[in-house]
């Protein structure tokens, strides 16, 4: 006989796990999503449940299983690799009409649990009742695919579904379109304008229905000072005229992106609005040069800074001569046009002129490009090789890190390959 799927709402409801294994490890967090009363039961356990116990989220009782231990329960699973126990405790559930789910033998469960997940606020569950392909790991890869076409809304059911309103600005990461975050990816595949950055990952736009609006933002006219204005304007009027609108920047909308004055000018003129984080290029970028920005016994500490004026501007509110004096990494944006005046303030104020510098253009993306060299030589370097932004500059001995990972990835590259 088929199965019939039901949604069980567990709020509060016992749950009683039986073994404290790798099954019991990925139900049970699953299970506690679900708002269920845990109670696992096993002499030992994985070390994530004994610390789920340990902050009080389930409640572990250190032993074998008894009978009587399933009694008050909703649903019973048998986790441990006993299928005596197993049998026992599934015999329990049945004899009081408790439903449970033997992880070692499907055949003799009352229940299975489905391979499941969730987008796009939709929760997908999975079972497979063929007997000819009946491998879970079929279930897990229909689940997969309908996870992320709802994700990249290529799935979708647009009409049957409550349609988001207001504003949301989003954080698209440094640039290569998998860098988004799942719920970037799932507001902007339901807008019905995107305005986007320069930025932006925009490989994402050619994903978008064609009805879609899109709306260059980079090319919003009057200059500079001016384009932020008409910017918020526009996700205004849009809003306000009903459409869902997706405000697509690069990297973080909070760092550096002026997204706080683009939600601020949404909630003045009293338009819903969300913010959704991104992956920001001043610690993404260095990532993907192998460049860590922190390193144990290397770097404790390190500053974003952007260079947008450059040192001594009246209009700079950086601290040099902290910066000089310190011996953390520094990951400097917007800084190529002016990589000679902050070269020159660090050696003014401290730093040595050995110090590894590291320039990374078009992080992340198919024409990243890294130049190394040292504060001495970096604005000639970078002159020389005719580095043009996006860029992220790092100063600091953690450049020598990537020269380590860049070494060791190129032998283990090459015992692959020979
Ligand atoms: C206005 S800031 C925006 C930063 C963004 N909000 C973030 O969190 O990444 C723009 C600067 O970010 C840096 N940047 C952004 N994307 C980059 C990339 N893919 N490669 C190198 N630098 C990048 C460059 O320094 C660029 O001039």
């Amino acid at each position: 006989m088929d199965p019939y799927l039901l949604g069980l709402r567990l709020e509060g409801r016992r749950v009683v796990v039986v073994g404290g294994g790798a099954v019991a490890s990925r139900r049970i967090p699953a299970l506690l999503d679900a708002g269920a009363d845990v109670l696992l039961v096993s002499p030992k356990v994985a070390a994530s449940l004994e610390d789920l116990a340990a902050a009080g989220r389930i409640r572990w009782e250190p032993r074998g299983y008894r009978p009587g231990d399933c009694a008050g329960a909703w649903l019973v699973c048998a986790c441990t690799d006993d299928p005596e126990v197993n049998a026992a405790v599934a015999s329990a559930a049945e004899q009081q009409r408790t439903w449970y789910v033997r992880a070692d033998d499907a055949g003799a469960s009352a229940a299975w649990t489905p391979a499941s997940g969730q987008a796009a606020g939709i929760r997908v569950a999975v079972l497979s009742v063929d007997p000819e392909r009946g491998d879970p790991r079929h279930s897990a890869a229909i689940r997969d695919a309908v996870v992320v076409g709802l994700q990249s809304g290529r799935l979708s059911a647009r009409h049957g579904r409550r349609h988001p309103a207001g504003v949301a600005i989003i954080g698209g990461g440094p640039g290569d379109p998998g860098l988004i975050t799942v719920r970037g990816r799932q507001l902007l595949a339901e807008a019905d304008v995107v305005l986007t950055d320069r930025l932006a990952p925009r490989s994402l736009l050619d994903e978008l229905r064609d009805d879609v609006e899109i709306i260059d933002a980079g090319k919003i006219p009057y200059g500079r000072a001016m384009a932020q204005e008409h910017i918020n304007a526009a996700l205004v009027a849009h809003a306000r005229a009903g459409r869902f609108v997706a405000r697509l920047k690069g990297g973080d909308p909070f760092v550096f992106g002026r997204g706080a004055e683009e939600v601020l000018a949404c909630l003045r003129a009293g338009v819903p609005v969300t913010v959704v984080p991104g992956v920001t290029s001043a610690v993404a970028v260095p990532a993907s040069a192998w460049v860590p920005v922190t390193h144990r016994g290397v770097a404790q500490e390190f500053h974003v800074v952007s260079v947008h004026v450059a040192p001594g501007d009246e209009r700079s509110t950086v601290n040099w001569e902290l910066l000089g004096g310190s011996s953390g990494t520094l990951v400097l944006l917007m800084a190529v046009e002016r990589i000679g005046a902050v070269a020159g303030e660090l050696l003014r104020y401290g730093r040595s002129p050995d110090t590894p510098v590291s320039v990374i253009a078009d992080g992340t993306l198919p024409t990243q490009r890294t130049i190394n060299s040292t504060l001495e030589q970096v604005e000639s370097c970078v002159a020389e090789e005719g580095v043009r932004p996006p860029a992220i500059v790092v100063v600091g001995d953690v450049v020598s890190v990537a020269a380590e990972i860049t070494e060791l990835m190129r032998h283990v590259t090459a015992g692959r390959t020979g």
